[in-house]
């Protein structure tokens, strides 16, 4: 089973960029296309496979992009068409894919599209969106919450009706149901293929289109901190997962189907047997419904090694499997799980069997900037204190220039103070950093089947210890990883050859059928 038995994006690595974040080429203190081109060398060197970008589309920026007003544009913040055409040239020139976020989901209030369906009742754009009547005491049509806090209906004065909102009140919902909106959107997909873009990560997929009826959510009995005025105080049963979803997957799935080799990856944030049914059955689904497991699950070999082995075990037949550490929602997993287990998170997401997705910065050892409240840009920090993503989502760290080789000037989120220590000049020179661990990673899996396409056998997953064997064309690799900070033995059944260790000084060693690991210690061994 050799790599060249896979698809690219099986066999392949995704780096995440948010594009606001990575590197400024005109001085405004936001990254942009031109500032991604300048660094494309980096990434090839790095030696993923695709860059996903977070949204480039023109926007007003209520949710950072994620509120789209012409979805077959670019923002000129980021560049223009002609900047596209170039990172999609100079890109693929390097062997990399480049990977659109889509949002289909909803638009911004600002898209001609709801500028029109705003303006009158019989504009033939109304049904575009999702309007309801008040109830008769003029209050929300329902109990529908949105994800940013608050209810998920808008009143609009002029026409005296509700407008839904799952998200800000800048991104009205789209209406599924409605046959002339999915034909443009459909439209839109299309024209992004033909220019030669390589997939789609589709934005919140699995919400695409609610009850019917509006019945109202039932409460959740267990409110995470911080979310009780948001849609997560509610069980989704209504405005989620629907039955219908499948044929809008199915159609997407077709329209890439349409052209060679691309690949639409799904966000979706459910349990695994329901994210399970997003790969497709009567018709096509996604090829990665993204796996947030690693995400989610508190840091405890047991817990993630069961996951691990649920996960496998759930996938269809067709299914193949995906891991994800981090993303521009969550917590940095250095910050989450600190330096030392950082390293170990990464060698665990760059061994697991499936496609991995890197987050940028998370090859430095970036960490979650905090940033006062007062500060706050992010509009899910704004409206519910203590949950903003702007910490997640700070410059990346190039080097000990002022603004860390970002930008020429203040940068639109802050540095840490100790950008200089966790930046890629600094760490590149560095034989024991973060950069060189994850770089060797990545070659130690584009070079070896076992890694990046081989079979998956657990081991261990007891105690503090993880660990499993890849195996490929007869060759077995081990992976054995210390989650917690104490020494421990673990048995490997054979002897073998340390190929690398998360500390990065024992390569060579000579094993005898057990490793011993220091604690927060992952290695890889050829048995
Ligand atoms: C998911 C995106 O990842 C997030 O950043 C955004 O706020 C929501 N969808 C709404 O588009």
């Amino acid at each position: 089973m050799g790599n060249e038995t896979h698809l690219w994006w099986q066999r392949g690595i995704i780096y995440q960029i948010y594009p606001r974040s990575y590197q400024d080429s005109n001085g405004d203190g936001v990254g942009d296309l031109n500032g991604i081109i300048q660094r494309l060398d980096y990434l090839q060197q790095l030696g993923v496979d695709a860059i996903w970008l977070s949204p480039i589309y023109p926007s007003p920026m209520a949710d950072f992009g994620y509120d789209v007003a012409d979805y077959t544009d670019v923002h000129p913040l980021f560049g223009s068409l002609a900047d596209l055409d170039r990172l999609l040239a100079e890109a693929h020139a390097r062997g990399l894919k480049i990977i659109l976020d889509f949002v289909p989901n909803h638009s911004s209030d600002e898209h001609p599209w709801f500028l029109d369906a705003r303006s009158s009742r019989t504009s033939a754009k109304r049904d575009w969106y999702i309007w309801r009547d008040p109830k008769p005491d003029g209050s929300a049509p329902n109990n529908w919450l949105s994800y940013f806090g608050g209810s998920a209906w808008e009143y609009d004065e002029a026409s005296g009706q509700y407008y839904l909102h799952l998200f800000h009140k800048k991104q009205p919902d789209l209406n599924w149901r409605n046959p002339a909106l999915k034909q443009a959107i459909y439209d839109s997909m299309r024209f992004w293929m033909e220019r030669g873009v390589d997939g789609f990560r589709v934005d919140v997929i699995w919400l695409m289109i609610k009850d019917a009826q509006f019945r109202d959510n039932p409460p959740n009995p267990d409110v995470p901190a911080g979310m009780e005025t948001s849609s997560a105080s509610q069980l989704q049963i209504y405005t989620s997962d629907q039955p219908e979803v499948f044929d809008l997957v199915g159609d997407i799935r077709d329209i890439l189907d349409g052209y060679s080799e691309r690949v639409l990856v799904g966000e979706i944030y459910l349990p695994i047997h329901r994210l399970m049914a997003y790969y497709g059955s009567a018709r096509g689904g996604c090829h990665m419904p993204y796996n947030f497991q690693l995400i989610q699950l508190p840091w405890d070999a047991e817990v993630i090694g069961r996951t691990v082995a649920d996960y496998e075990a759930a996938l269809p037949a067709h299914g193949w499997p995906n891991w994800v550490l981090g993303n521009h929602d969550q917590p940095r997993i250095a910050s989450r799980v600190g330096d030392a287990q950082a390293r170990v998170a990464q060698m665990l997401l760059l061994t697991l069997r499936g496609t991995p997705t890197m987050y940028y910065g998370d090859e430095l050892g970036m960490r979650n900037v905090e940033i006062p409240q007062h500060l706050v840009q992010d509009p899910q920090g704004i409206n519910m204190p203590g949950t903003s993503r702007d910490p997640e989502r700070s410059p990346m760290q190039w080097d000990a220039s002022p603004n860390a080789g970002f930008s020429a000037v203040a940068p639109w989120l802050p540095l840490p103070a100790d950008y200089a220590a966790h930046s890629v000049a600094a760490e590149q020179g560095d034989p024991r950093s973060m950069l060189t661990l994850v770089r060797r990673l990545i070659a130690l899996r584009r070079a070896s089947p076992a890694l990046s396409v081989g079979s998956y056998a657990p081991l261990v997953g007891s105690g503090d210890v993880l660990a499993y064997v890849r195996e490929a064309d007869g060759v077995r690799l081990a992976v054995a990883l210390n989650l917690g900070n104490q020494a421990q033995v673990v048995p490997l059944g054979a002897a073998g050859r340390v190929l690398l260790s998360t500390h990065l000084d024992r390569e060579g060693e000579a094993t005898d059928g057990t490793i011993s690991l220091r604690p927060a210690e992952g290695v890889i061994v050829a048995l």
